[in-house]
């Protein structure tokens, strides 16, 4: 593809009337639509962090993010909607995503990303639902104070790259780690990213060796790793490869 593609996104935020914070301002979801734009284009500032080594391997996937601004019954739209619950939080169960179990229902899966924004409990900062799964539950969740970079956004996640990770996943990107939890037997399905034992969290030093991948270690600065957003700043051309696969794949309906 030499045309950038531009998916259009609804942003659902259920709130409970009792917690205001919950009802975030537009200006925290533009902040997020912003971040995505750059995080996937690599025109965030931070790309000059990469190490050295895998400067090369920095991509910028041709995708961008935009607020949708006509809704499924063709009518101008904000894309955003804002939608009241009586739960005090959610979970990775996806109530959220039916109005029936107190969330707000997706706008139609093939056409819109469905982005719900809302209280998740348990130290969640958001989940994803991967390519060819249930329309009903496409999409992803993020919780408020971890979504864009004001508002009710809290560090260490104020750099919306929850939903830069998030969104990976829905475009079928894996975990950097290969979820083996440290045996070094599975890995990401992407060659350019060093096979890693498990997660990074925080802030980590380069380089950081684990799965006998030295000299240059783990690639903890990738979007899918699991470390604070000031400290991820980077998808790979493989990485890119895979997304840009999905959406002439799984997800070609975005492209038409
Ligand atoms: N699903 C992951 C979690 O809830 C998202 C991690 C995103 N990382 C970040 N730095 N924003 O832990
Ligand atoms: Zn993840
Ligand atoms: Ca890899």
């Amino acid at each position: 593809r030499t045309q950038v593609a531009v998916l259009p996104v609804v942003v659902h935020v259920v709130h409970n009337p009792a917690a205001p914070v919950q009802n975030i301002g537009d200006e925290q979801i533009r902040s997020q639509i912003e971040v995505l734009n750059r995080d996937f284009r690599a025109a965030n500032p931070d790309v000059v962090k990469v190490p050295p080594v895998w400067r090369h391997l920095v991509a910028d996937t041709m995708i961008e993010f935009r607020l949708a601004d006509v809704d499924p019954a063709g009518a101008p739209t904000s894309g955003i909607v804002r939608t009241e619950t009586s739960r005090r939080e959610f979970t990775w169960d996806d109530a959220v995503k039916s109005g029936a179990t107190g969330g707000a229902d997706p706008w139609p899966a093939d056409q819109y990303l469905n982005v719900w924004v809302c209280q998740l409990g348990g130290g969640l900062l958001g989940y994803a639902q991967f390519p060819g799964g249930p329309p009903h539950t496409d999409g992803v969740v993020i919780l408020h104070s971890a979504f864009g970079t004001v508002g009710t956004a809290t560090p260490p996640f104020d750099g919306g790259r929850t939903a830069t990770h998030e969104i990976g996943h829905w475009l079928d990107l894996y975990h950097i780690w290969g979820d083996d939890d440290g045996a070094c037997t599975s890995d990401d399905k992407v060659a350019d990213t060093p096979n890693q034992a498990r997660e990074n969290l925080g802030s980590p030093t380069f380089p950081r060796i684990t799965c006998d991948n030295g000299p240059n270690g783990d690639m903890f600065m990738n979007y899918m790793d699991y470390t604070d957003d000031a400290a991820m700043y980077m998808f790979t051309r493989g990485q890119a490869t895979r997304m840009n696969a999905c959406l002439e794949g799984t997800r070609a309906s975005f492209l038409v």
